[in-house]
């Protein structure tokens, strides 16, 4: 597994591998684990990632959204491009992109771009904020077909699964969710516009991006914005 946006957000490490103790980890099971860090910009550091790929790699992973890092999300034509270079040294390699946060934000997603296979979660934009939990795997049919072998039934994999009653929200979410995403974005053009004076440095801007639904603030930002929200508040006494 060849990780070419820097080392995966923090749950992951210890589904990896790269920390944590598990005896389930990818690690046990002998996948080994390597990382090529994002430039600055957010951009990939193709050299770098051409030159780590060799007739071992299975699978190349990219997380398009910063996780609790502090770095830019990865712009839908940057992911197509490295797709083609990543493919024209092996085109056996999976391609996977883990696509959180990033949904409904482009005109096309990872898998229409050449990602094999794409996961994300319901708790953030395709579940619209009214799935309660769950998350998607899309992608090649005999890829998804492995994903399901794993995460329920070996043998029977998509064939079961439990919903607990849920289906009607997440369906319900995934048809409000391209409009509640627009809603966020609007406010992350119109939060900066009026608290610019405040909030000096954000780690992007979605301007420019327009490649996450979220802004990330450090805690000298969250300081800023409380003063901020505790000034508006008399207005309305
Ligand atoms: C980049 C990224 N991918 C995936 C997830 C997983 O989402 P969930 O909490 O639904 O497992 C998160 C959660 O924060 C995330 O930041």
């Amino acid at each position: 597994m060849l990780s070419i946006s820097g080392k995966p957000y923090d749950t992951l490490e210890q589904v990896i591998g790269i920390s944590g103790d598990s005896d389930q980890s990818l690690k046990v099971y002998d996948i080994q684990y390597k990382d090529v860090d994002l430039n600055d910009d957010g951009t990939f550091k193709t050299g770098e990632i051409l030159k780590a790929i060799n007739e071992k790699t299975k699978m190349v992973y990219i997380q398009r959204s910063a996780g609790y890092s502090w770095r830019p999300a990865i712009r839908i034509e940057d992911i197509e491009n490295i797709i083609k270079e990543v493919k024209s040294v092996n085109p056996d390699v999976v391609v996977m992109v883990d696509n959180c946060y990033g949904e409904f934000l482009d005109y096309k997603e990872p898998t229409d771009v050449g990602a094999d296979i794409m996961a994300g979660s319901l708790i953030k934009n395709p579940g619209g904020g009214l799935a309660l939990t769950g998350g998607y795997v899309v992608g090649r049919t005999n890829l998804v077909e492995k994903v399901a072998a794993r995460l329920t039934s070996p043998g029977i994999g998509k064939e079961c699964g439990l919903t607990f009653g849920q289906t009607r929200s997440m369906f319900q979410g995934l048809f409000m969710a391209p409009n509640v995403v627009a809603g966020a974005i609007k406010g992350l053009y119109l939060h900066p516009s009026y608290t610019n004076h405040l909030i000096v440095k954000f780690a992007q801007n979605p301007m420019l991006t327009g490649a996450t639904s979220f802004r990330p603030l450090n805690s000298a930002h969250l300081k800023k914005w409380l003063n901020f929200v505790k000034a508006y508040k008399p207005l309305h006494q």
